[in-house]
């Protein structure tokens, strides 16, 4: 018997999303848009973005500005349920479009992600979930190109391959996840953040925060059971020495920003420190997958 025939996983993959970060990048979303030879999409928001803030209209815009057609879907709720993302689908489902951009926080980016999902491959709403809620079926290959672009500093959804969804009737809240799933492209605009009210500064940070302390702290890679096959290895493949240091920095940054983004929302550099931080540890916990504190939040959450 050889190493390789133990019943462990010797093995670790790190997967990341392409990220653009600075003050002012979301002007590029035309530029990156045109790279990828696409003609018509979807924004992908809620209405509180459209209606209190001008990003929508400006991402529109700089779209536009490269000729390139874009809709805008702004129904997305918070904690998205099933009912919500199924009419997301229903109304992206024959309209052509090549490309989505989840633009507002977790919910929306979840939301982008689901709806982008069922519109390359149309199928049962239940059917790529895994069981007990669905049915396991596999998603077929990369889907659409959807750019990220989170307004909050904390679910890290811009980098994983994870989306959640609220099955209200069963109250339970309910993860898919793939690498199919991740984003082409994460643009993190700090100046987007600055509208985000002290309450959701304060509970998208500490989400951040339990990302990076789960990811720290999850069963190491290396210890795991192996998988069946290589096509069975889980998305979450335990800490490992990449997660690790990207964890790491991202607790000592949200210690050192996350009080001053709070008591002063106009704080540029810490609004930007939490912004990178939060996908510094999406990038952790999306390799190394968080565990009981955000396990317990899925049946809580569901109830909520
Ligand atoms: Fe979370």
């Amino acid at each position: 018997m050889t190493f390789l025939d133990l019943p462990i996983d010797p093995v670790f993959s790190f997967r990341t999303v392409p990220l653009k970060f600075g003050v002012g990048v979301l002007s590029e979303i035309g530029y990156d848009l045109s790279t990828l030879n696409v003609r018509k999409g979807l924004i992908v928001t809620d209405k509180q973005l459209v209606e209190k803030t001008k990003v929508v209209e400006q991402a529109k815009a700089y779209i536009e500005e490269r000729s390139i057609e874009v809709e805008v879907w702004d129904n997305v709720e918070p904690e998205p349920s099933e009912g919500s993302i199924k009419n997301g689908i229903e109304y992206a489902k024959e309209r052509g479009h090549g490309f989505i951009v989840g633009l507002g926080g977790g919910s929306a980016l979840d939301t982008a992600k689901i709806i982008n999902l069922y519109t390359s491959f149309p199928a049962d709403f239940y059917d790529y979930f895994s069981p007990p809620i669905g049915r396991g079926v596999k998603i077929p290959g990369p889907l659409k190109p959807l750019i990220a672009i989170p307004t909050t500093s904390g679910t890290g959804s811009e980098t994983t391959g994870v989306a959640i969804v609220t099955f209200q009737d069963k109250k339970v809240k309910f993860g898919l996840s793939s690498k199919y799933l991740m984003p082409t492209l994460a643009l993190l605009d700090p100046q987007v953040t600055l509208s985000m009210p002290p309450s959701v500064t304060a509970n998208t940070g500490m989400d951040a925060l339990m990302h990076a302390i789960e990811a720290y702290t999850a069963i190491p890679y290396g210890i795991r059971p192996k998988p069946k096959s290589l096509e069975a290895r889980p998305v979450y493949q335990g800490s490992n020495p990449i997660s690790d240091v990207l964890a790491e920095r991202a607790i000592e940054v949200i210690g050192e920003n996350l009080l001053s983004a709070y008591s002063n929302g106009n704080n540029l550099e810490a609004r930007a420190n939490m912004h990178l931080a939060a996908s510094i540890a999406g990038l952790a916990f999306g390799n190394a997958g968080v565990h009981i504190p955000h396990a317990l939040s899925y049946p809580i959450g569901g109830e909520a």
